[in-house]
């Protein structure tokens, strides 16, 4: 098995707008791999162009809003590549595409790490921030896991909402909760 850092990440799209989405980065050596399942702006924009930005959010909003039709985070421009990373970030890596392994289900983009920077202090763990990057990517995948095992992971992971959420987390978990209600129609 390999790490794999989930970040919210950015690429440039033909228009000149940029794309956010979270992905799961896996490391590979001294890089990462992005791997987004086809069909992805995320996969035609690394492509045309081969960079990208990653970033760790401060605010796990962006997370949930990303997979709840909540896209629109505030950005800044990077350091060393033409391209914008979130904002609020505690620390983002600039990368640029080394290689990509093609797949019809999901291309692998080996990028080289160009540029990494800090900007907040990292000052400890939370459990609901941790509840809210799973139950996003549940939400993702409603249509391949079976029913019961969502309601039970969502049960579990509601645990630690309840115990350790500030408003924020719980404003993310909401959007979760409702999507996944609405995908399940329950
Ligand atoms: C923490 C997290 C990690 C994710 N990692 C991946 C990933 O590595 N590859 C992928 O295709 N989708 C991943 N997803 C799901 C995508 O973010 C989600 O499907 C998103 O809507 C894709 O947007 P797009 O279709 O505009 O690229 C992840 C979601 C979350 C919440």
């Amino acid at each position: 098995m390999a790490f794999i850092l989930e970040t919210v990440v950015t690429t440039r799209n033909a228009d000149g707008s940029h794309h956010l989405a979270p992905y799961g980065l896996i490391q590979d050596g001294e890089g990462y791999v992005i791997a987004p399942f086809h069909p992805s702006p995320a996969i035609e924009n690394l492509r045309r162009r081969p960079f990208a930005a990653a970033a760790a959010p401060v605010d796990l909003r962006v997370i949930a809003g990303a997979v709840t039709g909540r896209r629109d985070w505030p950005t800044v421009a990077c350091e060393t590549i033409d391209l914008v990373r979130l904002a609020d970030a505690f620390g983002h890596m600039e990368l640029a595409v080394e290689s990509v392994t093609e797949d019809a289900l999901r291309p692998r983009f080996r990028c080289k790490v160009v540029h990494s920077a800090s900007h907040l202090p990292f000052v400890g763990y939370n459990r609901a921030q941790a509840a809210i990057i799973e139950g996003a990517i549940l939400s993702t995948r409603l249509d391949l896991l079976p029913r019961e095992k969502i309601e039970a992971e969502m049960a579990y992971l509601r645990i630690a909402i309840s115990k350790t959420a500030g408003p924020v987390e719980q404003e993310a978990w909401g959007w979760i909760e409702e999507k996944i209600r609405d995908g399940l129609g329950s």
